[in-house]
């Protein structure tokens, strides 16, 4: 495959390892688990396969500083201000919400960084891509811009390749499944099945908004991609298959069944879901194993990382006893 011009900084495969007791509890499937939170530590997660393409573009394009936005707790922000770092170029973040009373989780790791911050209210931030636009002018370096979670048509090809990773590793693997908060990675997935022509069905739990939402954006950002690489496949939106119903009380507001699942699944298996992204996915995925509606019978659930988004949300977890 000639894939456009990308770095790779992170540890890349990353393991798929068999969910054994996860795969008795639902005896129709063998349930795998794909590790893309061991991409690295300050880069970990989805986001970093998407930089390796964005931030090669934006070196590409001379840009001494990138400019992203996200939540004050945004994974994407803090892996876009570390690879930035690591590659030489500066960043600004925009941040959406209030400025947090303690310095904790990704916020945090961005203070230590030293990147600039600007922190803009919920309302202001329905003008983030004028905001971002009117910073980059602002700045005397040239500047790139990274949309939302890095979802564009140039983001979308780090899970084009994370595909080809999983095929490698994985031929016979029927259903992945994966979280979806701003569509770039299930986008990203998708282009590798078509590219490949593979029949692997690619399922999505949003977290957020609805799956009609997601289904056009998913569908946009691969015409998106199709145009600029002039590429030859055709997708609809009835080829985004949406597990909807487990945004819960609202995106990264996180209950009881949200932490009650992600201390279960420790319990079980060992690994530990972010409560914004992981463990609404998993929701979705386990619901879907329990009623069997997955198809196939080898299925793969995608660890999208996230694991400093948990710290702050410390208080919910009480004292974590095991009651
Ligand atoms: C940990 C984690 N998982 C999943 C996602 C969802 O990925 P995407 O934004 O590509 O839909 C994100 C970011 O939004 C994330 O930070």
């Amino acid at each position: 495959m000639n894939w456009p011009k990308h770095f790779t900084l992170t540890n890349q495969p990353t393991p798929i390892t068999k969910l054994d007791r996860m795969s008795a509890l639902y005896p129709d499937y063998e349930v795998y688990l794909k590790r893309d939170d061991l991409t690295g530590v300050e880069l970990t997660g989805n986001k970093v396969r998407k930089l390796d393409f964005l931030v090669a573009e934006a070196r590409l394009q001379g840009a001494e500083r990138v400019i992203t936005c996200g939540g004050i707790q945004s994974n994407h922000c803090r892996a876009t201000a570390f690879y930035a770092q690591k590659i030489g170029l500066n960043t600004t973040l925009v941040l959406k919400g209030e400025k947090p009373r303690q310095a904790t989780g990704n916020y945090l790791l961005n203070q230590l960084l030293g990147v600039d911050i600007k922190i803009i209210s919920q309302e202001e931030y329905q003008q983030v891509d004028a905001i971002m636009a009117d910073l980059a002018e602002s700045y005397s370096e040239p500047c790139y811009v990274i949309p939302e979670g890095g979802s564009n048509y140039v983001g979308a090809w780090g899970y084009a390749k994370a595909f080809d990773e999983i095929m490698q590793q994985m031929p016979e693997v029927e259903t992945i499944v994966v979280a979806t908060g701003s569509g770039g990675t299930h986008a990203g997935l998708l282009l590798g099945k078509l590219l490949f022509k593979s029949d692997v069905t690619i399922i999505s739990v949003n977290v957020c908004d609805d799956a009609a939402f997601f289904k056009n954006k998913i569908v946009r950002i691969l015409n998106e991609v199709r145009e600029h690489y002039a590429l030859d496949f055709s997708v609809s939106e009835d080829d985004v298959h949406i597990i909807d119903g487990y945004v819960g009380q609202g995106y990264a507001k996180v209950g009881d069944k949200e932490i009650e699942a992600i201390k279960r699944v420790a319990r079980i298996e060992g690994f530990v879901l972010d409560p914004v992204y992981g463990i609404k996915a998993w929701l979705g995925f386990e619901d879907a194993l329990q009623n069997n509606t997955l198809p196939g019978q080898r299925v793969l659930f995608i660890h999208t990382g996230g694991i400093f988004g948990l710290f702050p949300f410390a208080d919910l977890f009480g004292n974590v006893d095991r009651s």
